[in-house]
């Protein structure tokens, strides 16, 4: 029996982790789980709809760390996470993308002498700036076993020096998901449920704080997204720390929950998000998931920012890099809209399967714990 240990902590690493579960979970002879959720993201809307709706089996332990500064949110899982780890003592600890838990969970399970393997490895904006590329790197600089979603971040890996022997190209985990549950969103048309026409409105995200915690920053991208969108209504699932700077600016309020034009909703379940996008004419997102995801759906994506780890999507997907300001936004999706929806293109490996090869090379991998 191989005994691992998944840690996750905030909305998007629910998705990465749950195909990896549930390719487990079919292995109970060889495979022993247990699910670490830190509390990073505690809301039902942020959390726990995401665990149902993914079929995933509630935390075995929640560590209930809940919201702060990054040092304080790092050092309150690191803290809580260790007798945890320390009791389990799993063959493997499974970290998943680039949040502030996985972080803390990686750097805790190798100091207790754990093997640890990183899911969603490789990735780089080569931008300091922002948190989760300091966590990208400190996490592949520790993992055991790199598993990464393109030949992209096998070469950015080689090039920092690590073993070959480490990396394991194995495909998209969150792509899994998607081909997974795409059938059931389709038959929600949750757009048709919110009276809009498919391929007639945008979809809009926006939570990094470079974008949304100076609120001249927020008001200029909302307005130059609204431009660029023309006629065609937005519609613009809110997360809380968006929430929290539009109120704060003024710019939407309980009374005006439209600030530009634009359809503020609360955050979305899965299947409702996944609709939505689906259907979208454009997407514009400072999401790193949604570059991939509209590149699996064959759906135009402008990214609000002016660097992506995830350069894959614009090489071979539908994703334009259009940065903050309103002139690159109004070109890039305009260059967007002429192309329209591309024939799903999806790159190598993006194909259901990543989550089985993974388990795969696990089981390959440690012989010695069987
Ligand atoms: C985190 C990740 C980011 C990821 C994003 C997805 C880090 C460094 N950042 O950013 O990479 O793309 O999650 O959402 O780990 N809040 C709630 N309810 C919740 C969770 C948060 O209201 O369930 C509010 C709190 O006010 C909190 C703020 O959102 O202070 C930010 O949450 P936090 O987890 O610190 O970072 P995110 O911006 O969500």
């Amino acid at each position: 029996m191989i005994r691992l240990l998944t840690v996750v902590g905030a909305r998007p690493n629910f998705m990465k982790a749950a195909p990896i579960i549930h390719a487990l979970a079919r292995r109970p002879d060889r495979f022993g789980h247990t699910l670490v959720h830190t509390g990073q993201h505690y809301d039902r809307s942020m959390s726990g709809d995401f665990f149902d709706v993914l079929g995933m089996p509630a935390p075995d332990v929640n560590l209930d760390v809940g919201s702060g500064t990054h040092a304080q949110q790092t050092a309150r899982v690191i803290e809580a996470v260790a007798p945890v780890l320390e009791a389990a003592a799993p063959d493997v600890v499974i970290v998943v993308g680039d949040v502030n838990s996985t972080l803390a969970a990686a750097i805790t399970a190798k100091k207790l002498g754990l093997r640890v393997a990183h899911v969603e490895a490789g990735l780089r904006s080569r931008d300091m700036s922002m948190p989760e590329e300091i966590n990208r790197l400190c996490v592949d600089a520790i993992s055991d076993m790199l598993f990464t979603t393109d030949p992209i971040a096998d070469t950015n890996l080689i090039a920092e020096g690590v073993d070959a022997k480490r990396i394991h190209f194995v495909g998209n985990v969150m792509i899994d998901t998607l081909l997974t549950h795409l059938a059931q969103a389709e038959a929600l048309d949750y757009p048709g449920r919110c009276g809009l026409a498919r391929g007639r409105y945008a979809t809009l995200t926006l939570h990094r704080p470079s974008n949304v915690d100076s609120p001249e920053r927020l008001a200029g991208i909302v307005e130059a997204v609204t431009a660029a969108a023309g006629a065609i209504p937005i519609i613009f699932p809110v997360h809380p720390r968006t929430r929290r700077a539009l109120e704060s600016a003024g710019l939407i309020d309980a009374q005006n929950p439209t600030a530009a034009g634009v359809r503020a909703v609360d955050p979305l379940g899965y299947l409702e998000f996944l609709s939505l996008n689906r259907s979208a004419r454009i997407v514009f997102t400072d999401s790193g998931g949604l570059q991939e995801e509209t590149t699996a759906l064959g759906v135009p994506c402008v990214t609000l920012r002016e660097n992506t780890e995830r350069p894959i999507t614009v090489l071979e997907g539908t994703n334009r890099l259009g940065g903050v300001t309103r002139d690159g936004i109004l070109a890039a999706a305009a260059e967007a809209i002429a192309q329209g929806a591309a024939p799903a293109r999806r790159p190598e490996k993006w194909d259901g399967r990543a989550a089985e090869r993974i388990v795969e090379i696990i089981d390959r991998w440690a012989p010695q714990a069987a």
